[in-house]
């Protein structure tokens, strides 16, 4: 039989709320397209710390040997931030990320057409913005050596950022795959001026991009992609980019198309995909019921395309998504003044399934 089998990881602050609206979502799909999953939940973050005493407990790990696939809520919150730094909840999801090589993290960011007056920017700029940053998820500063000390009688701290040819080039047939299927454009974004670490990616990304000469490679120095993402949204089509630089500009694309809520990841590399909402725990506005579960639910999208081929199933849920805003419900943080619960947005996206 096909491994079927589902790891919930639902973590911290608004996590579970989201985590039981995508699986609301996952268990009508089931009903409508005749598929059937096996759910396991496990604990990571912070919910670990207080029920194991650590972030990526050994029994989460073992729940993972048979999976093939995880889908996360998020971790972390202000009753874990006096925590030893190493088993900060964000440990875990950092850890967990490289238990399962999910080297690859795509971050889609599309403007709906209904949610053009959402974005803080002119409506003349979102047309056809419909982008995808591929993060290095398991490298770079987020993974190097780092320590805090005391030289010459002053407190002193660093954090390494390192990559290795093998590193890079695997992320960069990732995006260049990626953009294949896409419109066949591919920006590097690095910061080649001064990093020694950004002029082996592009040295990298260049001998990789000969094997893909129908891809139109450019390059764009961070600072600039920063901007270029505020002034011409709609040129990106692929952004390759290193872990950190794809943690910032991912939460800055997010909001030219409305709200950090509505966007979804996928985490590759291995056998196991892991899907994650880009959002943090939000522990401001954990269990009052008015979380986005857009983002996780569109991740339970993107889990069902990639870890289970069901190209059918992703896309319902996607286009039920875009259909229940075009209806015109928002949650809180589309709308403050009028707006629907996580499990209303939820009953609402399911309504518009069959
Ligand atoms: C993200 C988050 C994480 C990251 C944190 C929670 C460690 O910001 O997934 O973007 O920095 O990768
Ligand atoms: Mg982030």
């Amino acid at each position: 039989m096909q491994n079927n089998k589902i790891v919930l990881l639902k973590g911290d602050g608004i996590g579970p709320e989201i985590i039981d609206a995508a699986v609301t979502v996952l268990r009508e799909i089931e009903k409508i397209e005749d598929l059937s999953f096996e759910l396991v939940t496990a604990p990571i973050g912070g919910e670990a710390i207080d029920q194991c005493g650590h972030p990526f407990p050994k029994e989460t790990e073992i729940e993972l040997e048979d999976a093939k696939a995880v889908l996360l809520g998020a971790v972390g919150g202000p009753k874990w931030d006096q925590i030893e730094p190493d088993i900060r909840p964000e440990k875990g999801l950092l850890a967990l990320r490289k238990k399962l090589g999910v080297y690859a993290n795509l971050r889609p960011a599309k403007c709906y057409s209904s949610l053009v007056d959402q974005s803080p920017l002119k409506p003349e700029y979102l047309q056809d913005v419909d982008l995808i940053i591929v993060r290095e998820l398991i490298g770079g500063i987020y993974f190097g050596n780092r320590d805090t000390f005391v030289e010459n009688g002053e407190r002193v701290a660093f954090d390494e950022e390192r990559y290795s040819e093998s590193e890079i080039k695997r992320i960069a047939i990732y995006a260049f795959e990626t953009a294949k299927k896409r419109r066949n454009k591919l920006t590097l974004v690095d910061k080649a001026n001064v990093l020694d670490s950004s002029k082996l990616w592009r040295t990298v990304v260049k001998e990789v991009a000969t094997d893909y000469p129908e891809v139109e490679l450019d390059f764009l120095y961070v600072d600039n992609a920063a901007m270029q993402l505020i002034k011409s949204p709609a040129s990106f089509d692929v952004i390759l980019t290193n872990n950190i630089f794809g943690d910032i500009l991912s939460d800055e694309a997010s909001q030219v198309v409305g709200s950090i809520g509505l966007l979804p990841s996928a985490s590759l590399g291995k056998d196991i995909g892991l899907y994650e909402p880009i959002h943090g725990s939000a522990p401001d506005i954990a269990g009052q019921n008015i979380a986005n579960p857009i983002g996780t639910i569109l991740s339970l999208a993107m889990l069902l395309r990639f870890s289970f081929n069901e190209e059918k199933a992703a896309r319902k849920i996607e286009e039920a998504v875009e259909a229940t805003l075009l209806a015109g419900y928002r949650c809180k943080d589309l709308d403050p003044n009028n707006y629907l619960g996580t499990k209303e947005m939820t009953e609402k996206i399911i309504e518009q399934l069959s």
